[in-house]
């Protein structure tokens, strides 16, 4: 008989049992030590997380969004700046650039990586640029579903025309370009710690990474409602985005096992690749990038994508969109877009992306499942 039970899109339960005396144990010690906001696993994170992506610095704080956030207040950006971002993103990466009242630029992305089109970038560059207006600061990477975006491009344009490069690693953390992690690819790169990120914690939480000494130190003052050196004295308008201490006991629980399973995930990819390139665009990858794999993102033709996830629904197998809109179209930031066909790359995928279940305990039959549900819905 047909296999029909559920397959999680990510399964956290499987993750659990497989680490759980190390995590409880995390959680247990904070329980009795009971410093719960900057205890030492914090710190004790922050050090094992600069190891492992080969940075000087990392400020954990509360979530990604916060993250971002916290990278444009250090290099205070508002009111009149300009960052580049691509359109087909999370809504946080547009949002830490409005919170601050600059200007989101948007630029389309690759239709084989996802990632920002740095061609299109030029472009857009050009155009705020002879409009006048608005000042270009920096360009604000995505590293969509886990793969690095162009940063050896995009630094060499960023430096032509005096901008910054920062990465939103939100979904990428993990993986690397060349011999270079995630983490050191930009001046400062994002993260998130969400329940379902490739490295994730048990509620809200984030990080940066950052090479730069002063602009670590006004994050650190940031996180923390804009403190100087001594208790209570206010040096700038800050945030409350420091990470539980609980969950900094979590992560350091996941992290010995991290690079095993962003090894299990590339396997995962691979045997997809080698079961689905036949019938369906599988991504892109791009020379010496390792992603994360996030997401396993597949295109199909946009009349397809419903039907496909509805037969996949039927068989047990979820499926998700992401994103079912390109950013310069959602209501809250069409007047920074440029409406309709503005980014046709961008509109194209919301209509074509299918992400399938993707984590490090998927099994071989499980992959297998999915491979011949979509075979079979092919064929149907
Ligand atoms: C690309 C991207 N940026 C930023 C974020 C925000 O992270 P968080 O949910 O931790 O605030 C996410 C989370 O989904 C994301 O995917």
């Amino acid at each position: 008989m047909t296999d029909l039970s559920p397959i999680p899109f990510v399964d956290l339960k499987a993750q659990f049992s497989a680490y759980r005396t190390a995590i409880e144990e995390g959680i247990q010690a904070v329980l009795e030590h009971g410093g719960f906001i900057m205890g030492p696993e914090v710190k004790q994170l922050e050090a094992s997380l600069s190891e492992f992506c080969g940075v000087k610095h990392t400020i954990s704080c509360s979530s990604g969004t916060d993250a971002l956030l916290m990278i444009m207040m250090a290099e205070g950006i508002g009111p009149g700046d300009a960052v580049f971002v691509p359109a087909f993103t999370f809504t946080a990466t547009a949002e830490a650039i409005l919170l601050l009242g600059a200007s989101p630029v948007f630029v389309d992305v690759e239709s084989d990586s996802f990632n920002i089109d740095v061609a299109d970038l030029e472009r857009q560059l050009a155009t705020v640029t002879s409009a006048g207006g608005l000042k270009p600061r920096g360009i604000l990477a995505v590293d969509l579903f886990g793969q690095p975006a162009n940063y050896p491009a995009l630094n060499i344009l960023a430096e032509s025309h005096g901008l910054k490069v920062w990465s939103d690693a939100a979904q990428s953390f993990g993986g690397a370009l060349g011999n270079k992690s995630v983490g050191s690819l930009a001046r400062a790169t994002a993260t998130s710690f969400f329940p379902a990120k490739p490295l994730g914690c048990y509620g809200d939480g984030g990080a940066v990474f950052t090479d730069d000494d002063e602009l670590a130190e006004k994050m650190r003052s940031i996180r923390a409602h804009g403190k100087g050196t001594a208790k209570y004295d206010i040096v700038r308008i800050g945030l409350n985005a420091r990470l539980d201490t609980i969950q900094a006991a979590v992560l350091l629980a996941k992290l010995p096992h991290f690079s095993d399973e962003i090894a299990a995930r590339e396997a995962v990819a691979k045997r997809y690749d080698e079961g689905l390139s036949n019938i369906v665009a599988v991504p892109s990858r791009a020379p010496e990038a390792q992603s994360a794999w996030a997401q396993y993102t597949i295109k199909l033709p946009a009349e397809r994508r419903d039907k496909v996830s509805a037969a996949l629904k039927s068989d047990g197998i979820p499926t998700a969109v992401y994103y079912p809109r390109s950013m310069h179209l959602q209501s809250a930031y069409r007047e920074y877009g440029a409406g309709e066909n503005s980014m046709p790359v961008s509109e194209r995928l919301s209509t074509e992306v299918l992400s399938l279940p993707m984590h490090p305990f998927l099994s071989n039959d499980e992959c297998d499942r999915i491979i011949a549900a979509l075979v079979s819905v092919g064929n149907g």
